[in-house]
């Protein structure tokens, strides 16, 4: 049996679940909010040792980390799994700074004989209309893919003390110095996954829209949305959009090919549209199909019930698979392509402070562009050791909340609530 350990238990718990239904042992868990371990440990096997540290964590004997600490913390935590032979996986930046990038790859390589199998956890490429698209990819109905899109949209409901109090419950949490660049995984990661491209060239541009002062918001991001616009290493274009927060909450993905193009509808639940030219209609289908995918393995209950429609259950399973038959994880899911991912993010926001720029994707498989970007540390967030931002988070970099904003805020922060164990009303 797998020896799991979870190293943050917000979103971590989730994970932990669908691991014990994969028949794996949570043996140690590290959360230093004892709030948070309490609500865990109704939920944890018994005998599970409970850390607040994490230098005495990874001494524990196991054989896989949950990393689901906080978003941009991962890269030092991963490498010292590396250094012991640890599988990781990490919960959804791999690195928040370009420099970062540089040594997760560089740790990743040194440590390569100990067997760290790491894997990016990026979860919405598994959901069952992605599942879909990825089969009639592969079927190749659509001809030569040249153009996909990505959406990721999470607007929150202002005021609302319970999201508050779970996602952004210190002043300086990295949600709230997130630029919308930044949490890309979702949008991009499933058509990385549906096309096989990899981005190469990057332009982006962002709508700044600031809260009145009757919100509680202590963003000090008020943009709500950044379009990014990729060339691609097959010659095919992606337009995505990071994190972004505009009227009514959609997961949405398009890939179009030379023949046809297949959707999810957009409000639609689970059904996608399938639709050709009709000079391309392959026999027994029609020129529009809409329809709601359906997979055997996705029935079942717990499946049905575990995160993004199933995508948390089998993003495991993939970690699993990979440990199993001891190989590195499927195309998006492998530290390369998880660096890449993070450097999208992190040069598409440059973009937008620089009115659009076109910035190339260096390969950081490559030596040499590592030297060029090894002491780049610029980063928006705050970190744990103190570390302060260095770049702004916003498109106008000297937006910040108003006091009013604040007040507002640490008022719902102290409201009293019964925080609601299921928490997927929030996500
Ligand atoms: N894939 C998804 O659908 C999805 C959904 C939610 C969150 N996430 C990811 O999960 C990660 C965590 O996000 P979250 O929502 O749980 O919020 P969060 O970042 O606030 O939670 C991190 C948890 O780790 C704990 N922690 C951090 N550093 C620690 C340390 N040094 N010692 C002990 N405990 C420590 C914190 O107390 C906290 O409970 C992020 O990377 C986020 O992007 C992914």
């Amino acid at each position: 049996m797998l020896k799991i350990g979870v190293f943050g238990l917000n979103r971590g718990l989730d994970y932990a679940k669908d691991f014990m239904h994969l028949d794996c042992e949570i043996v140690a868990v590290c959360e230093n909010r004892e709030n948070v371990v309490n609500a865990a440990l109704k939920v944890l096997p018994t005998d599970v040792k409970v850390y607040n540290n994490f230098d005495e964590f990874i001494e524990h004997d196991m054989d896989a980390v949950v990393l689901a600490n906080f978003f941009h913390e991962h890269t030092p935590y991963a490498i010292r799994c590396f250094e012991k032979g640890l599988h990781v996986f990490s919960e959804c930046m791999a690195a928040s700074t370009m420099a970062e990038c540089v040594e997760l790859l560089r740790g990743f390589e040194k440590y390569k004989d100990r067997g760290s199998i790491y894997m990016l956890a990026e979860n919405y490429p598994k959901m069952k209309f992605n599942r879909e698209m990825k089969r009639v990819v592969e079927g190749g109905t659509l001809g030569k893919i040249l153009y996909a899109e990505g959406e990721y949209n999470h607007p929150g409901r202002p005021n609302y003390a319970e999201g508050l109090q779970e996602y952004t419950y210190f002043d300086k949490h990295w949600r709230s110095y997130l630029p919308r660049t930044y949490y890309l995984t979702h949008s991009l990661g499933p058509i990385m996954w549906l096309t096989g491209a990899t981005p190469k060239r990057v332009s982006a541009f962002a709508t700044f829209n600031p809260p009145s002062d009757d919100v509680a918001a202590p963003s000090h991001n008020a943009d709500k949305v950044a379009s990014m616009l990729m060339q691609n290493d097959d010659g095919s274009v992606f337009r995505i959009v990071g994190c972004s927060a505009f009227g009514a909450r959609h997961d949405s993905y398009r890939v179009c090919g030379t023949k046809g193009q297949i959707e999810n509808l957009r409000g639609m639940g689970e059904q996608v549209m399938l639709r050709y030219s009709p000079w391309y209609v392959p026999e027994g289908m029609k020129e529009n199909n809409l329809y709601t995918p359906y997979f055997e393995d996705s029935e079942n209950d717990f499946v049905r019930k575990s995160g993004h429609g199933g995508g948390d259950y089998f993003t495991a399973k993939c970690f699993l698979d990979a440990i199993k038959e001891n190989r590195q994880p499927e195309f998006p899911f492998d530290v390369y392509s998880g660096v890449t991912m993070a450097v999208i993010s992190i040069l598409a926001h440059r973009s937008v402070l620089e009115n659009g720029a076109p910035y190339d994707i260096p390969d950081l498989k490559n030596e040499d562009e590592r030297k060029k970007w090894e002491n780049d540390n610029l980063s928006p967030f705050h970190y744990s050791d103190g570390r302060t931002p260095t770049i702004p988070c916003c498109s106008h970099p000297d937006y910040k909340p108003s006091e009013k904003n604040m007040e507002l805020y640490h008022k719902l922060l102290l409201e009293e609530l019964e925080i609601a164990t299921d928490k997927s009303h929030l996500r």
